[in-house]
């Protein structure tokens, strides 16, 4: 079976040793998942494979028959971006940019997890089914994604004004705005 990129089908490598981040970038030539460390240290090359973030350095595309990959090319475009990747802009979420395609895809599924009850490290209560996506949670559940250029403050501004906001005004702690 194919793997599906951003909805499109795309064959198996014939070499069954091509990790996914290269079938990524060298044969599709989207090149929005950037190559960092190559051994799974950076989250430079976090994509989705459903709901879930992946390390793509680290994985063989092989790995992923059949599944729904998304990279930040499948996520929005210049004229109609997503809502988070229009906070990073407005929070100054970045500077050389060489992260954010990582941060963006992974801090999409670290809202999922949180949502679907996954505690972190730093989770005072596990019995919760929806942890708030408070400043510490956020710093822990995002820092497999490094920034070489200290953007973390921008970083972790902009998923809490896209999503921290949201959680609130679902659990009534504030409202929403009309
Ligand atoms: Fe994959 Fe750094 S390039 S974690
Ligand atoms: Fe430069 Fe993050 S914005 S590495």
């Amino acid at each position: 079976m194919p793997l599906i990129v951003n909805g499109t089908s795309v064959p198996l490598p014939e070499d069954p040793r091509v990790s996914l981040l290269d079938l990524l970038r060298e044969t599709l030539h989207l090149t929005g998942t950037k190559k960092g460390c190559n051994q799974g240290a950076c989250g430079a090359c976090t994509v989705l494979v459903g709901d879930e973030r992946i390390l793509s350095c680290l994985a063989l595309a092989v790995q992923f028959d059949g599944q729904e990959i998304t990279t930040i090319e499948g996520i929005g475009t210049l004229a109609e971006l997503h809502p988070l990747q229009q906070a990073f802009v407005e929070h100054d979420g970045f500077q050389c940019g060489y992260c954010t395609p990582g941060q963006i895809c992974s801090a999409i599924a670290m809202v999922a997890e949180a949502r679907a009850g996954v505690p972190s490290h730093v989770s005072e209560d596990l019995s919760l089914d929806n942890f708030p996506l408070s400043h510490d949670e956020l710093r822990e559940r995002m820092s497999g994604n490094l920034c070489r250029c200290g953007a973390h403050n921008g970083i972790i501004a902009a998923i809490q004004a896209t999503y921290a906001v949201e959680q609130q005004q679902e659990s009534g702690i504030v409202e929403a705005a009309e």
